[in-house]
């Protein structure tokens, strides 16, 4: 396992360059390389490059190393684009335990830093020739947008169901997450098998690791996450831990309906922690991973393949 983790070190640290390599040189641009670096540096978990390449190493298709690294950062690069879009749309102030663009130079700069940061995700796709990536490519980017959209129509609606909830996060989440490994299968040359394979395992880590977030931000800190907690409740997005809470018959439905809708935190913390709501949505967390860890099942195993499945548990449990 020592000699696993130290390639994948090694891996995200070419990743990194990459990053920096396609965000430095343009004297004309410096201004919004500038930027974009500051967001991209700040930090990261850096999961769907991480995933990229492990699902390149289950693979074993050594001969295609060069564009498994360039769409690692291709997925990093389209992640960081939809956070800062995102936190203009939220009016968010940190992110990554730094103050977020729109703060630091404006709604009009940093939409124009996200539209940067997907042209150089473009950029990193230049050697694919894939048609079907690039299909897949555009289609996870339609989903980002109508899960971003579906999420404001949604807004304070107390009796969103569970399929409108599911279907916003497999969108605003999970269609990366089944691009990423998924990608990585196809442009390997990888059997259908294979891509179909990965692609479910995307989809439920996707799933499961956006679940996991909707927890955080009731039962973390800013200090660990980076970003502040209690703004799903703010912004009226009502997730999962919100849903579950609602349902319980323990929880007085009136007081808690009257604290969403007049954003009285302590009191939608109080009921959800008298509730059974966080044990549910834990619950439906671990099964979705489960589901994910399942849909490997059929690939060749290997340290690598299982480090996929470690990812999935630690996507539940992780505490950023
Ligand atoms: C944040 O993604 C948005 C969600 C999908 C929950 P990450 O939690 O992967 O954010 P970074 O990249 O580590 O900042
Ligand atoms: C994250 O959505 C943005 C996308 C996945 C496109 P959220 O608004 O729920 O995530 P945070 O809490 O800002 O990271
Ligand atoms: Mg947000
Ligand atoms: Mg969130």
């Amino acid at each position: 396992m020592k000699n696993q983790l130290e390639n994948i070190a090694q891996d995200l640290e070419k990743v990194e360059e990459i990053l920096s390599n396609l965000l430095t040189g343009s004297y004309l641009e410096s201004n919004i390389n500038d930027m974009c670096l500051r967001v991209v540096k700040a930090g990261g978990k850096r999961i769907r490059p991480k995933l990229a390449i492990l699902a390149y190493h289950a693979l074993n298709k050594k001969e295609f190393y060069k564009r498994a690294l360039n769409f690692a950062a291709a997925t990093e690069l389209l992640h960081t684009a939809t956070l800062v879009h995102d936190d203009v749309i939220d009016k968010a102030d940190c992110r990554r335990g730094k103050e977020t663009l729109n703060n630091t130079d404006g709604n009009h700069a940093a939409v124009l830093a996200g539209d940067y940061l997907f042209t150089k995700c473009f950029m990193c796709l230049h050697d694919v020739d894939k048609p079907q990536l690039y299909k897949d490519v555009s289609n996870t980017l339609s989903a980002l947008v109508s899960g971003e959209i579906n999420q404001l129509e949604n807004q304070g609606k107390i009796d969103i169901s569970i399929e409108d909830y599911l279907e916003t996060i497999y969108c605003k989440t999970g269609a990366l997450f089944e691009l990423t490994t998924s990608g990585v299968a196809i442009l390997t040359d990888s059997t259908n098998e294979e891509v179909t394979a990965l692609k479910e395992y995307g989809k439920q880590l996707g799933i499961a690791f956006q679940v996991a977030d909707d927890i955080l931000d009731y039962t973390s800190d800013k200090d660990k996450l980076g970003k502040p907690v209690g703004e799903d409740l703010f912004d009226g997005r009502i997730t999962l831990p919100l849903i579950y809470a609602l349902e319980d018959p323990c929880i007085d439905h009136a007081l808690l309906k009257d604290a969403i809708e007049h954003n009285k935190l302590d009191i939608v913390l109080d009921c959800i922690k008298k509730s059974n709501a966080i044990e549910k949505a834990y619950e439906f967390a671990i099964n979705a991973a489960t589901k994910a860890k399942d849909s490997l099942k059929c690939l060749k195993q290997s340290e690598y393949v299982q480090m996929l499945c470690d990812l999935a548990d630690h996507a539940v449990k992780r505490d950023n």
